[in-house]
C-alpha cells in the first residue's frame, strides 16, 4: 500500500509568458496566449514497502491556452502520473501547479473536484463508462452534477456531435470500443472544459477506429478552442500535435515544437 506525499502549500512564483507556439513572424498586436498550465519543479514521490519511489522528479512546463501537446516516452516514464497531477487526481509532493488560473496546492479536495468538473475533461484508454447507464445517461450524469437543468437535452446534442444519435439508449456493453470511446469523449467535453487530458485514448482500439476517435478529438478541441494534452505511444499521432514532450524517468527529457505551431 502506498501513501501519497503531503502536498506543500506553495508561494507564488512569477511566471513569464511562454515563447512556445508563436508564429514565425513576431506580431506586435498579438500577445502570446496566457498559459493554461504552469508547472514549476513538480515532484511526485510515493512511499512503498520498498521505500520511496520518485515518479516525477522536477517537471516544469508552460502550456499556452489552445495548444495541442503530445506526451510521449517509454513505459514507466511518468506520462500517466503527469496527467494525474494535471487533473488534480494526484497531489504533487512538491512544486507549483496552476491550471486554468487555479493554484492546485492551495485547493482542498472539494474545491479541486469542482475545478476538475468545470475546467478539465479527461479521456482514459479504457473508457471508464458506468456499465449500468445508457450512453445518454453516462453523458448526462456530470451535467446533472453541474446543475444543468437540461442535462439530457445537452447530452443528446453532444452524442449527436460524436455521431451517436442513434445509440442513445445503448448500454456500454452494447457499443463497440470506438463507440464507447466516443461516448467517453462526449462525456469529457460535456462541461465545455478548457483543458482536455487524454491518456492513450486509442490504446484499446484498432487503427481505423482509433483514427476516427482521434479525428473527433482534434476536431472538438479546435471547435471549442480547448487545450489538449495527449499521452500516446504513437509517434505519428504525436506529430499531429503542435508540440511534443518526451518524458524519461520522471522528467521532461526533450521537446519539439511543430514548425507550423
Ligand atoms: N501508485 C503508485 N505507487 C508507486 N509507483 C507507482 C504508482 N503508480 C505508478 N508508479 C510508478 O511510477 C512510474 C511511472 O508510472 P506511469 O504510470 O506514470 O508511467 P507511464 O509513462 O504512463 O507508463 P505507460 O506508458 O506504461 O502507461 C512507474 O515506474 C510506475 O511503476
Ligand atoms: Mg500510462
Amino acid at each position: 500500500m502506498l501513501d501519497r506525499g503531503e502536498a506543500r502549500p506553495d508561494t507564488e512564483i512569477p511566471i513569464s509568458a511562454p515563447d512556445l507556439c508563436r508564429g514565425a513572424a513576431p506580431t506586435v498586436h498579438a500577445p502570446a496566449a496566457k498559459p493554461i498550465i504552469t508547472l514549476r519543479d513538480v515532484r511526485l514521490t510515493l512511499d512503498s514497502r520498498a521505500g520511496p519511489v520518485d515518479i516525477l522528479r522536477g517537471v516544469s512546463l508552460d502550456v499556452p491556452a489552445g495548444q495541442s501537446v503530445a506526451v510521449v516516452g517509454p513505459s514507466g516514464s511518468g506520462k500517466t502520473s503527469l496527467l494525474m497531477v494535471l487533473a488534480g487526481l494526484e497531489r504533487a509532493t512538491s512544486g507549483q501547479i496552476r491550471v486554468a488560473g487555479h493554484d492546485f496546492g492551495a485547493l482542498g479536495e472539494d474545491a479541486l473536484t469542482r475545478v476538475r468538473g468545470a475546467e478539465i475533461g479527461i479521456v482514459f484508454q479504457s473508457f471508464h463508462l458506468v456499465p449500468t447507464m445508457t450512453a445518454l445517461e453516462n453523458v448526462a450524469l456530470p451535467l446533472e452534477f453541474a446543475g444543468d437543468r437540461s442535462a439530457f437535452e445537452t447530452a443528446r446534442g453532444l452524442l449527436d456531435e460524436v455521431g451517436l444519435g442513434p445509440r442513445l439508449d445503448h448500454y456500454p456493453a452494447q457499443l463497440s470500443g470506438g463507440e464507447q470511446q466516443r461516448v467517453a469523449l462526449a462525456r469529457a467535453l460535456s462541461a465545455r472544459p478548457k483543458l482536455i487530458l487524454a491518456d492513450e485514448p486509442t490504446g484499446n482500439l484498432d487503427g481505423k477506429t482509433g483514427r476516427a476517435v482521434v479525428d473527433l478529438l482534434f476536431g472538438l478541441q479546435r471547435k471549442r478552442h480547448a487545450t489538449l494534452v495527449l499521452v500516446t505511444h504513437d509517434e505519428r499521432l504525436a506529430a499531429e500535435c503542435q508540440r511534443t514532450i518526451r518524458m524519461s524517468d520522471g522528467v521532461i527529457a526533450s521537446e519539439t515544437v511543430a514548425a507550423a505551431a
